[in-house]
């Protein structure tokens, strides 16, 4: 599989191209909604700086690794990992890890196509005005009425779905991964336009005291494990999809310098969505603790204050549904790419058996929002159990399970071979990070809950 090397024109066509399409993958619902949604109930700043630490610190270099695997094992995630093991003469239980991160991004991708539907919903009804001069209050309310209303809610989440599907299904992801280079540029420029109005018509000052005054005391254990649970889903990573871009990766490049843009570009948009955000929700004295919503709050309010509010915002929305559409085509692509070439499933069979499962959990999910809202179980609801077991506890173990395959478990010189373009110190700084610190510092995290659970310890 390989995408690029036989179509890169010229070098820095197949190196935008690669990083365009990986930050693609990367950027999504996550960096708005679900940044925005933890930051404002963990407490803000404790929760972006420990946030911002696991990037570097763990995310990085676990990326790092996971593009490796692809690039070396050029197959989906179970493919690869098994071939991967072979090479390295270790237990082919290994392709565990293929498994886990498949069936991750079908949880994932359930519960995303739900908000990724909302965010379409929004399209129309910004472009046709229909948040201009509401008050806060109504535009709450609004967002409210929607999430109650489980047809509207089914009837996106089908739209999105089925466009993920009809990507997958086409096999046209490739050209998606291209589009890419156009659509994240524009998402961006957007982007920077929001928080110049949000900045002129919010409190900026309370969102950045609330966003970067940061106070140790204010950390707990189940901020550190919502951090490094967004620090991975953020990145798309831990589930194997990254693997399939390490065939993308241009020849002659250095893996760690690529990747590290990718990163930057990712946690800047987040940070950017957080400054759109939080200024708007001060001023509009909406709790940063409001739940799930407040980007669908506060951004649509700010669109309807605006001149052009209602073709910007239409627009800006827009925009954000092919961004999301690039992640969810990543997250399905791993189990439809699996059936394929194991059982030699047709692709459209493949894409339709998987996709019916992942828009019935997506069904439960949104019904957590009305109708099932008493269903819960630890005080979580459906939804929540989704995100959470995905996002905090399945990413952070394939994490785990592709820092230990790679830093512990793999040839150095193998590994070394994919490197051939970084430094020697790069790559040493790299392999250090991922054995000392990646490696263990998730294994001490996802334990800490499991000891808390157990022993009601208070840890
Ligand atoms: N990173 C994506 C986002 O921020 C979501 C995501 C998590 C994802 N894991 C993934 C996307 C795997 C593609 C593949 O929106």
């Amino acid at each position: 599989m390989s995408l690029f090397r036989e179509s890169s024109q010229g070098a820095w066509g197949s190196r935008w191209t690669f990083v365009a399409a990986t930050a693609g993958a990367a950027v999504g619902m996550g960096n708005i909604w679900k940044f925005s949604a933890l930051a404002g109930a963990n407490g803000g700043a404790a929760f972006v700086v420990v946030y911002l630490f696991f990037v570097v610190m763990v995310s990085l270099p676990v990326l790092i690794a996971e593009v490796v695997i692809g690039s070396r094992g050029r197959a989906n995630p179970i493919t690869a990992s098994r071939d991967l093991a072979r090479e390295a003469g270790i237990s082919k239980a290994w392709q565990t890890m293929g498994w886990l991160g498949c069936i991750a991004g079908l949880v994932i991708l359930s519960y995303y196509s739900v908000m990724a539907g909302i965010g379409i919903a929004y399209i129309d009804e910004i472009f046709t005005g229909q948040f201009k001069d509401l008050s806060a209050a109504k535009v709450g309310a609004a967002f409210n009425t929607l999430l109650n209303d489980p047809k509207q809610l089914l009837i996106w989440h089908s739209v999105f779905l089925g466009i993920v599907m009809l990507v997958v299904s086409t096999g046209v992801e490739r050209g998606l991964a291209r589009t890419s280079r156009i659509i994240l540029p524009v998402f961006i420029i957007l982007l920077l336009i929001v928080v110049a109005y949000s900045m002129r018509i919010g409190d900026v000052a309370k969102a950045q005291a609330f966003l970067f005054d940061f106070d140790w005391t204010m950390i707990t254990p189940s901020i550190v494990l919502a951090a490094l649970g967004q620090a991975f889903f953020t990145l798309s990573i831990g589930l194997g999809a990254m693997m399939a871009f390490g065939a993308y990766m241009p020849d002659g490049r250095s893996i760690a310098g690529l990747l590290s843009v990718v990163v930057l570009i990712d946690t800047a948009v987040a940070l950017l969505a957080g400054m759109a955000i939080f200024p708007l929700v001060f001023s509009m004295n909406i709790q940063p603790d409001a739940g799930p919503g407040l980007v669908f709050i506060a951004l649509p309010y700010a669109f309807g204050h605006i001149e052009h509010g209602e073709l910007f915002g239409g627009a800006f929305f827009t925009v954000v549904a092919l961004v999301a559409l690039s992640s969810g085509v990543a997250l399905l692509e791993p189990a439809v790419a699996w059936l394929v070439e194991r059982f030699k499933f047709r692709r459209i069979i493949a894409t339709v058996v998987v996709g019916l499962l992942v828009w019935l959990l997506g069904f439960a999910a949104l019904l957590s929002f009305s109708h099932w809202s008493d269903i819960r179980w630890l005080g979580m609801t459906i939804f929540s159990w989704l995100d959470f077991v995905s996002a905090s506890v399945l990413l952070p173990l394939g994490g785990l399970l592709i820092a230990i395959f790679v830093g512990w478990r793999m040839r150095e010189e193998a590994v070394r071979d994919e490197f051939y373009r970084d430094s020697g110190f790069i790559f040493v700084l790299w392999y250090w990070l991922l054995r000392y610190i990646a490696a263990p510092a998730v294994l001490v995290i996802l334990l800490v809950p499991l000891y808390q659970y157990f022993l009601g310890a208070d840890v």
